[in-house]
């Protein structure tokens, strides 16, 4: 595992100033686009094509192209894109999903409205994702028969370890679904997530690194077979008008989704370098404060995220580990500096899936971690001055 490095001429941390520093301002990337999101949602007006449509249409060629995947099928959010990836790929009754119990709730509730059974793994302490040795386990284990498909999450915008669930899929036959609400633009030995799978979702939730205005997704998928499937099934499982082959839903993207999108596309990747080299620069910080720990568990200092040698992270998410987080937490909100927990509470100690059978204790992992991380304000805006004021007010909290 390879950590990032830190800047040639390291920046040195400020004494706390009074400025308050935002989890994520998206007005920063709004005015520089305003003319251009209103003429391209001003098209979609003058062309009413509201629902689907060119827009739409024209959204997924460019984004197939820049992920490099044959398919790219847009339906109305991230949550819908995994079950239709789901339903798509031909999961559904009696058969097990393996996942990850550190994730946002969507990428377990997905396998439950596909009408299969989640079964938890644990995950890998340093990079929070899914650990294969825990889901070689799973697969072992007294249920493995049952299971038909792997659904790494690509956490915080760092690629899980593809390579591994690849050798698993293969060696027993399973289908591979990417969660990566979290990841566009993040690859694994230049191989995008979204064509890593055998059919991938993305969120385009407004905080999202890639954002709509409103809720909007997408599945991905190199499959003919699967992406004509997705397309059935996001119309109510009609190929023909009003002929249903299947119960499929109602998951369209709308015309001005579609064409916010194909805008914000075209500025993604300078926005992901953007937050590499703010990754870059808390790196450098802490080091400079004298605050970062070896990892993967922390005693009295902080613990910084990595990135994984082969993979490029795109740091939807800047993760670090500290024992006194919620004491953090508080002292970083009383100088008005944002920060948020992802995820609080694992999956399987949610009230919601208690029918699932897991307890406390069931993945030691995954619940140490959400006693621990902490994400710090990170978007492509972020100024050094304003990383200076979160780095020295930790600092000062630690000392
Ligand atoms: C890992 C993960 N999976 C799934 C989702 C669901 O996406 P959406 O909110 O667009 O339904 C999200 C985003 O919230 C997410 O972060």
């Amino acid at each position: 595992m390879g950590v990032v490095k830190a800047a040639e001429n390291p920046p040195q941390t400020a004494a706390p100033t009074a400025q308050p520093v935002p989890m994520l301002d998206l007005k920063r990337q709004y005015r520089p686009l305003h003319e251009e999101l209103l003429a391209a949602v001003g098209h979609v007006l003058e062309t009413q094509q509201f629902i689907l449509g060119e827009p739409v249409a024209a959204f997924e060629r460019a984004a197939a192209a820049q992920l490099g995947v044959a398919h790219a099928i847009g339906c109305s959010s991230g949550t819908d894109a995994l079950w239709l990836a789901l339903a798509a790929a031909g999961i559904g009754p009696g058969m097990a999903v393996v996942t990850t119990p550190f994730s946002f709730f969507a990428s377990t509730s997905a396998i439950l409205r596909a009408t299969a059974t989640p079964l938890f793994a644990d995950i890998e302490p340093t990079t929070f994702n899914l650990d294969p040795a825990a889901v070689k386990s799973v697969l072992d284990g007294e249920r493995g028969a049952e299971v038909k498909a792997i659904l790494p999450v690509h956490l915080y915008g760092q690629c899980s370890d593809w390579v591994a669930f690849d050798y698993l899929a293969k060696e027993r036959g399973l289908k591979l679904i990417e969660d990566a609400a979290q990841a566009w633009g993040a690859n694994l030995n230049g191989v995008h997530a979204g064509a890593l799978g055998d059919a991938a979702a993305f969120s385009f939730y407004p905080t999202k690194n890639l954002s709509a205005a409103g809720d909007a997704g997408m599945i991905t998928t190199n499959s003919d077979e699967v992406a004509e499937r997705a397309r059935m099934l996001r119309q109510h499982g009609m190929r023909q008008r009003y002929f249903h082959d299947e119960v499929g839903w109602n998951t369209r993207l709308d015309g001005f989704q579609g064409a916010i999108l194909s805008v914000k596309l075209k500025y993604i990747d300078g926005w992901n370098q953007a937050r590499r080299a703010v990754a870059r620069r808390y790196h450098a910080l802490f080091h400079a404060a004298g605050l970062v720990e070896a990892g993967p568990y922390p005693a009295h200092g902080v613990i910084l995220p990595h990135e994984v040698n082969g993979t490029r992270h795109v740091w939807h998410q800047y993760i670090i580990r500290t024992a006194r987080r919620d004491g953090l937490r508080a002292f970083l909100t009383e100088r008005k500096i944002g920060s948020e927990i992802y995820y609080p509470v694992p999956l399987h100690m949610q009230q919601a899936l208690r029918s699932l059978g897991y307890r406390e204790g069931s993945f030691p992992e995954a619940e140490r971690a959400a006693r621990e991380v902490l994400a710090l304000p990170i978007f492509p805006e972020l100024r050094e001055d304003e990383q200076q004021t979160v780095v020295a007010a930790i600092a000062e909290f630690l000392s």
